[in-house]
């Protein structure tokens, strides 16, 4: 039988897709009940039942739910393998292509875009890009778009640029005012930040490569494979997949159509 707390979450799950058309419904669902049961506590309600009247009534309840539900968390070059490979495995081919489109799917604050806007100027490959850049929380595009972080974690991720295989220095992309730096605007031109549910929306270009990190394991397996669904169709025959280090294709619908390029970095290429 369900408990009470997992009644009132799914109760407050259907009352957000009605109301604002976010769909958490295929979360899964321990992580999704920790994170609500932490903005209960946040937003001092004593019941999930409560929160769900508050975020039915008040729009900016709503907005701070979702920045504890998207779990903005992110840095430049994470994972710096991963950028490795694919400066080591990707690059290469993506330079045979006259143009490409690139599709950085969850790309919360921006830092991501950023990491990949400088990988691609290293490799020459900027400037033939065209970059979209998607996530369902407003607040982290905005942020993104901006493109100015606080110093001390651009001085943190100064380490990340390097080991990723970073051939300037990292200070040559921004420019530090106070406690803040902006990064170079040139680097994201070509960007475009747009709100997009890999729950909700469907695929809206061709694709040459697309890096979706640390969002699957956020959802249930039938959403992964609605997602991974997007991601394989948004992919021009043997287009590249990046997944990072915490996802992986193996037990997904999709195993069979990809093949791995780099195994620990979970980059793929479309059979
Ligand atoms: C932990 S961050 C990962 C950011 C970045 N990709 C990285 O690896 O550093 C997860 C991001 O996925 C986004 N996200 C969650 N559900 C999503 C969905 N249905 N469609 C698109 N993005 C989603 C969140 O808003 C959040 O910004």
């Amino acid at each position: 039988m369900a408990s009470d707390v997992d009644i009132e979450l799914r109760l407050l799950v259907e009352a957000i897709y009605a109301k604002y058309s976010h769909d958490f419904r295929d979360y899964a669902g321990a992580s999704l009940k920790r994170r609500v049961l932490h903005a209960m506590r946040q937003l001092e309600c004593g019941t999930i039942s409560e929160l769900q009247s508050r975020v039915l009534h008040d729009p900016s309840v709503f907005q701070a739910l979702l920045e504890t539900l998207t779990i903005p968390f992110t840095e430049m070059f994470r994972d710096p393998s991963y950028w490795r490979a694919l400066r080591r495995d990707v690059m290469p081919v993506l330079r045979t292509y006259p143009s490409l489109k690139i599709w950085v799917a969850g790309c919360s604050t921006g830092e991501e875009v950023f990491s990949l806007a400088i990988l691609l100027h290293e490799e020459g490959l900027l400037e033939r890009a065209i970059i979209y850049a998607t996530d369902i929380n407003p607040a982290a595009l905005e942020k993104a778009r901006l493109g100015i972080f606080p110093v001390a974690s651009v001085r943190e991720h100064t380490g990340n640029y390097q080991e990723a295989g970073g051939t300037a220095a990292f200070s040559d992309y921004y420019r530090a005012a106070y406690e803040s730096v902006r990064f170079d605007r040139e680097l994201i031109r070509n960007v475009t930040f747009a709100d997009h549910s890999l729950a909700t929306d469907s695929v809206f270009s061709e694709t040459h490569f697309v890096s979706c990190r640390n969002v699957l394991i956020y959802f249930n397996r039938h959403l992964q494979n609605r997602a991974m669904g997007l991601l394989h169709e948004s992919l021009c025959r043997r287009g590249f997949l990046g997944l990072g280090t915490k996802e992986t294709l193996d037990f997904s619908d999709f195993s069979e159509r990809f093949e791995p390029v780099a195994r620990r970095e979970r980059i793929y290429r479309k059979r």
